[in-house]
């Protein structure tokens, strides 16, 4: 009873220094400062474009790696597709998570063959662009039908490319699994303002056309992320 009464009474500390420390104006700002802060910054040779998994360059901002670790714990995946491999850093991550789960596979597409990507018995890697039928024609080869999958985009940002990859991959996604599209932080949203329409822009044009997926805005919990409203649940 007395630790009940304890937590929470932490619980509204902590509720009452936050409203007392930022307003919601404040804080909206706050946040977006910050991304824009942490995606640009380059104090110690920069921040995503200088961080490993495994001693691997891995693109992304590590608080996205634990929300996909959460995701990954909860829905178990048999399979997860991601697009875009650059240096394999996020594949081998996801291989890891899976690892640890005891359960999971991981297909990882990227147009480039790049030397000294890491191997992991849960990792295989295919060649190709992510939206050609012969990458797609291998995927389905692999990939037997009713496989819980994780979709995650992440290869060439343009809005077309990416409205691309959502028609060819939302299909794999079954009710209550995750797409996620990354960088939709990009095009003024709120860094890279030059980038010209990219996977933000993609989304809102699939959502526009699409009740079955929703935005799930709670893994946005962790304040910074470089995938605004990109974490997608299929909900039908
Ligand atoms: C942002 S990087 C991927 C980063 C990686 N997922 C990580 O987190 O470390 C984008 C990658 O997409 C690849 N790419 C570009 N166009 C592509 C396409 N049409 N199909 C597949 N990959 C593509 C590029 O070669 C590049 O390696």
């Amino acid at each position: 009873m007395l630790t009940r009464f304890k937590n929470e009474a932490k619980k509204l500390r902590g509720i009452l220094y936050h409203r007392l420390y930022t307003s919601k104006r404040s804080e909206k700002k706050l946040v977006e400062d910050f991304n824009k802060h942490y995606y640009d910054s380059n104090i110690f040779e920069g921040t995503w474009r200088n961080t490993y998994w495994l001693k691997v360059p891995t693109f992304k901002c590590p608080l996205d790696l634990w929300i996909y670790q959460e995701i990954i714990v909860d829905m178990k995946p048999d399979w997860i597709i991601e697009t875009g491999t650059a240096r394999g850093g996020s594949a081998l991550y996801l291989a890891s998570v899976c690892d640890l789960v005891g359960h999971g596979q991981v297909v990882s597409v990227d147009i480039e063959h790049k030397e000294g990507r890491p191997t992991h018995p849960r990792l295989r890697y295919f060649l190709g662009s992510s939206i050609s039928e012969e990458i797609l024609a291998k995927l389905h080869a692999l990939i037997p039908v009713g496989s819980k999958v994780l979709v995650i985009l992440d290869s060439d940002h343009s809005q077309k490319h990416v409205m691309e990859e959502l028609k060819a991959y939302s299909g794999w996604v079954p009710k209550g699994g995750y797409l996620i599209v990354e960088d939709t932080i990009v095009n003024g949203h709120p860094v890279a303002p030059e980038h010209g329409p990219g996977p933000m822009e993609a989304v809102d044009e699939f959502l526009s056309k699409r009740k079955d997926f929703v935005i799930d805005a709670s893994k946005e919990k962790l304040l910074v992320t470089f995938n605004p409203r990109g974490y997608l649940k299929r909900v039908e």
